[in-house]
């Protein structure tokens, strides 16, 4: 059988249809900040009106920068060149 170019187009947009469910149910699995001593005061914060990008500077003080700090695992998202990292983008609050 040869495939015609509308079957091409409908193979592709099946590729990029699960393509997006993927990525979707990525996004889901990433850990949610937990709600334990650690993090209340963030969700306090954002509960009175602070800015995501304000509170994503806070993290780094017991995460991955300073020695000592909690590592990220090895295959962690890196910190764009362009300005912190936003890890409330990626990991929600519960
Ligand atoms: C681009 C998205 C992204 C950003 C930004 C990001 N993370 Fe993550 N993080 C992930 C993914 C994906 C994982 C691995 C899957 C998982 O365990 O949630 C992960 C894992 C973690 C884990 C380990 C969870 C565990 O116990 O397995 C911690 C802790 C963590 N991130 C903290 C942070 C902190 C703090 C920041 C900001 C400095 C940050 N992350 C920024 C996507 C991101
Ligand atoms: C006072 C220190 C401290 C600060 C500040 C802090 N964390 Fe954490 N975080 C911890 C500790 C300790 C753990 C591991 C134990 C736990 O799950 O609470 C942790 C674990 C995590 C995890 C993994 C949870 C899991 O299910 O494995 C995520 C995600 C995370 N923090 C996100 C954040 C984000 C986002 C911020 C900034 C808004 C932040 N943390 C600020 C101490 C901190």
């Amino acid at each position: 059988m040869k495939l015609a170019k509308k079957d091409w187009f409908f193979i592709v947009l099946i590729v990029v249809v699960v393509g997006v469910f993927w990525a979707i149910s990525g996004e889901v699995r990433t850990k949610k900040v937990p709600l334990d001593t650690n993090h209340k005061r963030f969700y306090d914060a954002f509960a009175q009106g602070a800015g995501k990008l304000d509170l994503d500077r806070q993290c780094v003080e017991c995460h991955h920068e300073k020695p000592g700090g909690i590592p990220f695992p090895k295959n962690h998202p890196v910190k764009p060149a362009d300005g912190p990292m936003r890890c409330l983008f990626c990991h929600k609050f519960k």
